[in-house]
């Protein structure tokens, strides 16, 4: 069995991402009296992801502010693997198996950064040297169907139809453009059918 795992989870806003990470940290909560799980997400509420959420609220053009959005979600990213992810996995005791299940990584800041209009080769060189997980699930989903699940509350910079529109097809861009091992989900179903599916990827890989 491995000793410790990090899973991503990722995809446009509205995809059920925040919903499928609480079933997956249930789930595996349950599943193993072994398991330790740190259940997180980017932007972070630390001093870098505190300022990108400001920005995110304040401002209404999607294209607006990328390069300084960059900087600071790396600089988030960084603090965010030092101080917590990859401590945790490092602190493995004898018969305990060590999960991180990260709600966004680097795969939204080469999905949206780029839909803001910065280089894809750039985005991806700068994350490139960071942590990779053992798996990352993009949740997919039909932009259109995604912002109906959001009407309840007020949009936020990025949640435009024509701007989700390439998010997502950057995002179904990245099998191609990176080594890691990611798993594009069909996110137009129920919620239980999805988890069905990311259920079964996360169990193939914890009994390696
Ligand atoms: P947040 O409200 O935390 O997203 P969610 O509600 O999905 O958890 O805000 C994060 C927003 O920032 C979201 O629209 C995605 C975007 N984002 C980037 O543009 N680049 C990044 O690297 C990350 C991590 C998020």
């Amino acid at each position: 069995m491995k000793k410790g795992m990090f899973i991503v989870v990722d995809g446009i806003d509205g995809s059920g991402k925040s919903e499928i990470v609480k079933m997956l940290h249930n789930y595996l909560f349950s599943k193993h009296k072994k398991y330790r799980i740190l259940t997180t997400r980017e932007p972070t509420h630390g001093k870098y992801g505190s300022r990108i959420r400001t920005m995110l609220r304040e401002e209404k053009a999607p294209e607006s502010s990328s390069k300084k959005l960059l900087d600071l979600f790396i600089k988030d990213r960084q603090e965010h693997l030092k101080t917590a992810i990859s401590p945790f996995l490092k602190n493995s005791g004898e018969n305990e198996v060590n999960i991180v299940i990260c709600d966004r990584y680097y795969y939204s800041t080469i999905a949206f950064q780029s839909a803001q209009g910065l280089n894809t080769k750039e985005l991806i060189s700068k994350n490139i040297s960071l942590r990779k997980p053992d798996i990352a699930f993009i949740l997919d989903l039909e932009p259109s169907a995604a912002l109906e699940r959001i009407t309840h509350r007020k949009k936020e910079k990025f949640e435009q139809l024509e701007f989700m529109k390439k998010i997502r097809s950057n995002f179904l861009k990245l099998p191609g453009l990176l080594k890691d091992n990611i798993k594009i989900i069909d996110s137009n179903r129920s919620l239980n059918e999805v988890f069905e599916s990311i259920k079964k990827e996360v169990d193939k890989i914890l009994v390696d």
